[in-house]
């Protein structure tokens, strides 16, 4: 993606509630049709390349959304933050730390000579290799634990029972050999804390969880407030580790790009290749953005230029 294009947001609309801003950012952005819906996962290809929803959600639980902010994909990548942060804290800051690692690859998200490069180490929690680890760190004695504390750990984030997408997940399970390669060359370096297929069936279930654009707006606004979600008032997870979560969206949410990223939208996010984005603004709130056309790293065109244009005209930039 254009860096330029992305911070160019033009003059912005004078004064207006957070749901006019809202509506102004899916009005700006729903013409745009840079980019292509990915088509690795065979049935990913199916997804209507318009569809473009905007949520924004407070942490005081208010709701401002425009588009198609009902309608489910899967939540792909962006459950590694959620996975991470369920990792840290069932075994803690300084296992996670020592496990998986917190510094960017500067390469793809699927990096095979990230992990050669780097003695084994799977980098950080955000790219496969790491994601994978991560999943079999969580405390369980088989898979299927694993899988009921992934998924009821990610419901709990987004106030609502997730339910996989069946379809999704067996079309990724029968063309996932790059993810096994990946876990069996952790599991060669001693870096696999569970079973490698195991490890990659759970995972590939964690992406094929089915959420909207308002599920990711809720699930950030979670790590926006403390592990609090806004709408249950539940304490999902620990202040603390909201802010070691954060820390690795900053760092590595979005791939090689998350330098660019921080630089221009001032907010840790995660992008899925299904064209999920969350953005968080810690203490405020977040944005769930949800359109399928990506760049060439894997994000979604209309969900970072919305979400530039939110972080611009909601005053949300960190920096
Ligand atoms: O493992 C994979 O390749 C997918 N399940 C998730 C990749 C992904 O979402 C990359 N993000 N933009």
């Amino acid at each position: 993606l254009d860096v330029a294009q992305r911070s160019s947001t033009g003059a912005l609309p004078p004064g207006g509630s957070v749901d006019a801003w809202v509506r102004a950012a899916h009005a700006r952005y729903a013409p745009d049709d840079a980019g292509t819906v990915a088509d690795y996962i065979p049935v990913l290809a199916h997804a209507d390349p318009a569809w473009f929803g905007l949520s924004v959600v407070g942490v005081d639980g208010r709701v401002h959304q425009a588009g198609d902010t009902g309608i489910r994909f899967t939540i792909q990548s962006i459950s590694k933050a959620f996975v991470f942060a369920l990792a840290c804290e069932a075994i803690g800051h300084e296992r996670v730390h020592e496990r998986i690692g917190v510094n960017n690859t500067g390469l793809a998200f699927n990096s095979v000579i990230a992990v050669e490069l780097n003695g084994g180490s799977p980098m950080n929690p955000m790219v496969n290799a790491g994601a994978i680890a991560t999943t079999a760190l969580l405390p369980g004695s088989d898979a299927e634990e694993r899988w009921s504390a992934v998924r009821d750990g990610l419901s709990r984030f987004a106030g609502r029972d997730l339910v996989l997408d069946d379809e999704v997940y067996r079309s990724e399970s029968g063309a996932n050999h790059r993810n096994r390669a990946i876990a069996q060359l952790l599991h060669s370096y001693g870096r696999l804390d569970a079973d490698a297929e195991e490890s990659v069936d759970v995972y590939t279930r964690q992406c094929s969880l089915a959420v909207d654009a308002h599920d990711l707006a809720i699930m950030g606004a979670t790590l926006a407030d403390g592990g609090v979600n806004p709408v249950t008032g539940e304490q999902v997870v620990s202040a603390e580790v909201c802010r070691d979560t954060l820390a690795v969206l900053a760092s590595c949410g979005l791939y090689e790009r998350s330098g660019e990223w921080l630089f221009e939208i001032g907010l840790p996010a995660k992008s899925g290749v299904s064209g999920g984005i969350v953005a968080v603004a810690p203490g405020k709130g977040a944005v769930g953005a949800f359109s399928p056309r990506l760049d060439a790293a894997g994000n979604s065109v209309r969900g970072q230029r919305a979400c530039a244009y939110l972080s611009r005209a909601l005053g949300l930039n960190l920096f």
